[in-house]
């Protein structure tokens, strides 16, 4: 299969693309920049192609040169970097999801994987939330995810694309950038893990639903590869487990008695955090496509300090 992948340089991109590549995807990885590190151990195994989600025609000129069957569009500004620049968020979050989609329509690519979020729910939901559940979100990342997915379905309906969208809930994993207001779930793990003191800018009661990175990706991949028949929706709550802060600060103490971690909550951060569901019910996706989770918070914890230090 040839796949592209939108905010191919990112966290969740990059590891998804190793996945495609180890099981012989010929992959394309699409970002408006490239870190000055590399691609590590990508490098040389999946091209890459420079441009703007909020420009059709990068979009276009990418998806007719690439001629993808699959595009897994991950673009996007995250939570806070949207909150912080709500009309760049607009242009490439929502104008690039569209650009995307209609490029898709355009070069007939089979299947458009989307990774929606848990920021697409507004505050005040059940807990769990249901998969079917009003999504009345507060913020702009929020808003761009529920058009995403309208969209998406639109497609899906008039036009036949496979769409598919997956509402990740905040996902762990070293290498993760700090845009999303869910980034303390992994700064808790991360500066321990190096020695360096955290403030976690959310309170200790602070409860939002998570995931390791490589059940992440093997989400994305199930997805894509699941058989039109079985899917009864377009759009899939998942979810891994679903910790307070403090029960994250513990788990980590257990493994590092220095760990220096303080809460600090930052008024704008508590919001964005408090916004968002403590819990998603994945039911749907475990019966139409075979989701579940296989690391629990312990895993996370270690997979996590294993992969910072460099030894997995
Ligand atoms: N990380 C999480 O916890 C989480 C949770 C739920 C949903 N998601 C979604 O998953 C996707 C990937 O997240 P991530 O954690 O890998 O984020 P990331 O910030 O590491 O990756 C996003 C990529 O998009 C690229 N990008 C931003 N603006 C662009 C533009 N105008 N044109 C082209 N590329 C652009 C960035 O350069 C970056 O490489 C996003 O859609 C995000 O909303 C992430």
């Amino acid at each position: 299969m040839k796949a592209l992948i939108t905010g191919g340089g990112g966290f969740i991109g990059q590891m998804l693309a190793k996945r495609l590549v180890d099981r012989g995807d010929e992959v394309t990885l699409l970002d408006i920049a490239f870190s000055s590190a590399g691609l590590g151990p990508l490098a040389g195994k999946v091209k890459t192609r420079t441009g703007n989600l909020a420009l059709f025609t990068d979009v276009l000129d990418a998806v007719r040169t690439v001629r993808p069957d699959s595009i897994f569009h991950l673009g996007a500004l995250l939570s806070a970097s949207a909150e912080a620049n709500p009309i760049s968020a607009y242009h490439v979050n929502i104008d690039g999801s569209f650009f995307v989609l209609e490029a898709s329509r355009l070069f007939e690519v089979k299947r458009v994987i989307y990774t929606s979020s848990i920021a697409s729910f507004g505050p005040g939901v059940p807990d769990p939330v249901p998969n079917e559940f009003d999504q009345k979100p507060t913020t702009i990342y929020g808003v761009s995810k529920v058009f995403t997915e309208r969209l998406g379905e639109y497609y899906h309906r008039e036009f036949g694309m496979g769409f598919r969208a997956l509402r990740l809930p905040s996902i762990l994993g070293a290498g993760r950038g700090g845009g999303g207001a869910s980034a303390y779930t992994t700064y808790v793990i991360d500066k321990p893990a190096r020695g360096e003191p955290v403030q976690v800018w959310c309170e200790e009661r602070s409860r939002i639903p998570l995931l390791y990175v490589d059940d992440a990706v093997q989400g994305l991949v199930s997805v894509h590869d699941a058989p039109e028949a079985k899917l009864t929706r377009c759009s899939y709550n998942i979810q891994g487990f679903s910790p307070t802060a403090r029960e994250m600060a513990d788990a980590v103490r257990a493994r590092i008695p220095k760990a220096q971690i303080s809460f600090v909550p930052d008024p704008k951060m508590q919001a964005i955090v408090d916004s968002w569901p403590r819990a998603l019910d994945d039911t749907p996706a475990r019966n139409d496509w075979g989701w579940h989770p296989t690391i629990d918070l312990s895993g996370t914890i270690d997979r996590y300090m294993a992969a910072a230090r460099g030894s997995a």
